[in-house]
């Protein structure tokens, strides 16, 4: 296994694994190949794939900031290959990155039916903040 940035020209290959994973919530932003690359090409040193022997995504993690805050999205790994650390070793290497860019505080969303997903971000240590409401406004519908 190895780890190498996410490039533009995963995305088929990434989109076919997001499709096949529970909890990815595909619908809710952008996720067109011009929306990913939009994301990569804003924050190339902050997304990640893993690759098997074989050369197949296994794993994408893509991480995003605005200058002051990171957000992560799209951490999948691929049934059969969880429970080996790959997730982690993603996390980690986005993490470690958004510390050499002083950025401390990272975020993510999940859908509140994404039991699975919150009890793996809690076990990592994220806390799930109460004191917030999200608000959005889709500007292409108003
Ligand atoms: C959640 C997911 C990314 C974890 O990746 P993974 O490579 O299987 O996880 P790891 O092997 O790195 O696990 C790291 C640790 O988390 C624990 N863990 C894994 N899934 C967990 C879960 N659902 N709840 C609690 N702990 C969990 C592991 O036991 C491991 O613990 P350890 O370090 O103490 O041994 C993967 O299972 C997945 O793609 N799930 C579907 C999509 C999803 O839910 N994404 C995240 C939410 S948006």
């Amino acid at each position: 296994m190895q780890i190498r940035h996410f490039t533009p020209e995963d995305y088929d290959e990434a989109y076919a694994l997001w499709e096949k994973t529970p909890g990815m919530n595909l619908g809710s932003l952008n996720n067109t190949y011009a929306g990913i690359k939009s994301v990569v090409d804003h924050n190339p040193t902050l997304c990640f794939a893993a690759i098997d022997n074989d050369g197949a995504i296994i794993g994408t993690i893509l991480g995003g900031t605005d200058g002051r805050k990171g957000y992560l999205y799209h951490t999948a790994i691929a049934d059969g290959h969880r429970g080996q650390h790959i997730g982690t070793t993603l996390i980690h290497k986005v993490l470690a990155e958004f510390k050499q860019q002083e950025i401390e505080k990272i975020g993510l969303f999940t859908t509140n039916d994404n039991v699975d997903g919150r009890a793996f971000w809690e076990h990592l240590g994220f806390k799930q903040r109460t004191d917030i409401t999200y608000l959005d406004i889709d500007l292409d519908q108003s």
